[in-house]
């Protein structure tokens, strides 16, 4: 499905990575969001978005996405206003369907970011919204706003995007983050991407196929420990619990890929590690100490990625 963008305004809508194929906008973006640092660290942004409001409706949990989106809306000057839970808090609860939530919600805010459990939410809620959705999640479907933030760790940390050697790690299957990201890598050159996970959780063949089309070099193997020399970036995803319909599936799965001390060792030195987080037990805690871990440092960043991807809905 075509993502919903409207002529005049190049983001009226954030719904897929797709969107950011485009060299040059991605490079605005991404420039306007280390300007935003920089006047972060001054203690010097200016309030760009006063009066406009921000509304955060998530029907899943969140912590970094919607704090980041708010305190990015608030840093610009802005106002929030938020349901957390919403399929219990909202009037979900008593049959409301999102399109209605979504027409109503936008006649009190200017701008929506949205969470939901169902693949194409964001396409829907779009298609009748009279503000901008930004897709903040739409079940196993897609992350956009992750992805870029990801795309913009790996910028910042290595200096580049071309001739990356990346393992996507974990949950191929139901990882919304890998989703978006494996779209957004297209946009690099010499790219090489190396697919790890159980076998039940495999890349759907969507994404395999997206892949093939855009002629970006892939391989599949269970077995980190072949490819760990090799890599730029190791990139790690917990287990979608919550995405399993059979929960003995799940406990099958649930520690058969977890980063360790000895893994390191066969890093190389110029690596980093990522994860969207939150990390359960898929990176041991030992490898936080090591300087290649960015994870941190990759969720701090989205803060001025959303803040860049704001102005950039509300001032072209
Ligand atoms: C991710 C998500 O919600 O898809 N979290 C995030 O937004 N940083 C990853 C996850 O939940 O595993």
């Amino acid at each position: 499905m075509e993502p919903v963008v409207s002529s005049q305004m190049k983001f009226k809508h954030i719904i897929s990575t797709e969107q950011f194929l485009d060299k040059e906008t991605l490079a605005s973006v991404f420039r306007t969001a280390e300007k935003f640092e920089k006047d972060d660290r001054r203690g010097k942004i200016q309030q760009l978005l006063r009066g406009k409001i921000l509304a955060s409706v998530f029907y899943e949990p969140s912590t970094r996405t919607r704090f980041s989106f708010e305190s990015a809306m608030l840093k610009l000057g802005g106002g929030v206003i938020t349901t957390e839970s919403a399929g219990h808090f909202s009037s979900a609860i008593k049959g409301e369907t999102l399109e209605d939530t979504i027409r109503v919600i936008g006649g009190y805010a200017d701008v929506i970011v949205l969470r939901h459990p169902e693949v194409g939410a964001a396409q829907r809620a779009a298609e009748v919204s009279p503000v901008p959705i930004i897709n903040a999640g739409d079940g196993a479907g897609e992350h956009p706003t992750q992805s870029l933030l990801d795309l913009y760790t790996i910028q910042k940390e290595l200096g580049g995007i071309n001739n990356l050697r990346i393992a996507l790690v974990g949950d191929l299957l139901y990882g919304r983050t890998v989703h978006s990201l494996i779209k957004l890598l297209s946009v690099g050159r010499r790219i090489r991407i190396y697919l790890v996970s159980p076998p039940a959780l495999r890349l759907p063949g969507s994404y395999r196929w997206f892949l093939k089309r855009h002629k970006i070099n892939f391989s599949e193997d269970p077995r980190l420990e072949k490819i760990l020399s090799d890599l730029d970036v190791l990139y790690v995803t917990r287990i979608q619990k919550e995405r399993f319909s059979s929960q003995k599936i799940f406990n099958k799965i649930r520690n058969s890929l977890v980063i360790k001390r000895g893994h390191l060792a066969l890093l190389p030195q110029r690596a980093i590690i990522m994860h969207p987080l939150p990390r359960v037990n898929e990176i041991a805690k030992e490898v936080d100490l090591d300087p290649r871990a960015a994870y941190f440092r990759q969720a701090k960043n989205g803060l001025y990625i959303r803040m860049a991807l704001l102005k950039s809905i509300f001032i072209s």
